[in-house]
């Protein structure tokens, strides 16, 4: 048996736009409404309701934490007009966690904004940082006993994001085409990638990086929790001739995120799938009969080179894993690849490498951001009734974390 450091947290994730459902003050949902391709959040799979329900079944499977965010758009749906009843659900949310016995991991913002925020230029208005700021100081009053906190998910995603909306926007006729979710085509797939430099504009990633600092600071003045940010590990390898490439996309992609969290007191390692770079850029996933649905390459050797990635950039800031997963709809893969992804982590912890816990990517199947096809859930739900059926790897889940170990 393989066992993990004392006190680990084991768990799983969740992003508010994505579970939630009827999150109209967002940019997300108007974006929605008019975008040719993009299938719609809705009622999502209502956990904005049905949260008790949700953590109920992560804790009885065994599991002893929850990742889960709080959304602007509905703590501040007017710009400086806060909603008390929102701030209240999501410390309902908190202590319901902590009488469950479950520690919350709490992301303060995953990759929605007010549609008023979006409206005002978003992330590249000149008072973007003053706006998060105020609402970052406002979450600090219902952050009371948090021990874990993220200010932003994925930075470096969310620039992509941001750079794929602008596209659809100029090209009318244009299909949408989620960042999370490769193209069908080889040509789209091959557009995409090589121009993955272009979306991570520098400008915006060092924006993203002071405004991190500044939301921490708020942070460690207002409250006891430990400040931290998720990125987007793309467990990125050189092809032959592709050294020099490597480094300079790892470095605008992610690098420029892993210092950003130089003097944070734990960082989020993300990791999916691997990719090349040759000497032209970002090698497409080749299409092979196992890839997921999203259309990355089966990797789960991506978790241990990423983690082993970020604690050198980041120079040994403590890591929690709060994404790894798998968009399936074979479950026993899920596990297979939840197991093999495991190794390679405890390997990493064993060369010495500080991870506090694992949270999978993701609780629940649900919104993957325009496509509700790819499905990484540990519980399926079915989206007329609501009803939540937990999958086999959520028992499987709960088992490790029960003995801490994998066999
Ligand atoms: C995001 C999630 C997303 C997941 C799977 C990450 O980029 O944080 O919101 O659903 O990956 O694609």
């Amino acid at each position: 048996m393989t066992t993990f450091p004392n006190g680990f947290l084991w768990g799983a994730s969740t992003a508010p736009h994505q579970i939630e459902g009827n999150n109209v003050n967002s940019d997300w949902w108007a974006q929605e409404q008019v975008t040719p391709g993009m299938e719609l959040s809705g009622d999502a799979v209502d956990s904005y309701h049905r949260y008790r329900e949700d953590i109920q079944l992560l804790a009885d499977a065994g599991l002893n934490s929850y990742r889960f965010g709080i959304e602007w758009a509905r703590i501040e749906p007017l710009p400086g007009r806060f909603s008390k009843a929102e701030l209240a659900h999501y410390r309902r949310m908190i202590d319901h966690c902590v009488e469950l016995g479950i520690t919350p991991v709490i992301t303060l913002q995953h990759f929605t904004t007010p549609l008023w925020f979006a409206k005002d230029g978003g992330w590249s208005a000149a008072d973007a940082s003053d706006k998060f700021e105020r609402f970052v100081t406002e979450a600090t009053t219902i952050l009371d006993g948090v021990e874990w906190v993220a200010t932003m998910n994925e930075p470096n995603m969310q620039a992509a994001i941001m750079t794929a909306m602008k596209r659809m926007q100029e090209q009318a006729g244009g299909q949408w085409q989620s960042p999370t979710v490769e193209a069908d085509s080889d040509e789209d797939r091959e557009q995409a990638s090589r121009n993955f430099l272009t979306y991570a504009d520098p400008t915006i990633s060092r924006k993203f990086v002071d405004i991190h600092h500044a939301a921490r600071e708020i942070l460690h003045a207002r409250t006891d929790a430990k400040v931290g940010w998720t990125i987007a590990a793309g467990a990125l390898t050189a092809a032959p001739g592709g050294e020099a490439k490597l480094e300079e996309i790892r470095y605008g992609k992610e690098d420029i995120f892993w210092e950003g969290s130089r003097g944070d007191d734990w960082v989020g390692v993300q990791a999916y799938s691997s990719q090349e770079v040759d000497a032209t850029g970002l090698v497409p996933h080749p299409k092979r009969p196992d890839n997921t649905l999203v259309g990355t390459t089966y990797r789960p050797d991506s978790l241990e080179m990423a983690v082993r990635h970020a604690t050198e950039v980041t120079q040994g800031v403590p890591i929690i894993i709060t994404e790894n997963g798998i968009a399936t709809r074979d479950d026993a893969q899920r596990i297979r690849y939840t197991d093999e992804a495991l190794q390679g982590l405890h390997h990493a912890i064993s060369d010495g490498i500080d991870v506090r816990g694992y949270l999978h990517w993701t609780l629940l199947d649900n919104f993957e951001w325009g496509h509700w096809e790819p499905t990484f859930g540990l519980i399926a739900v079915d989206r007329d009734t609501f009803e939540r059926s937990p999958k086999p790897s959520l028992a499987w889940l709960g088992a490790v974390a029960a003995r801490n170990g994998i066999a």
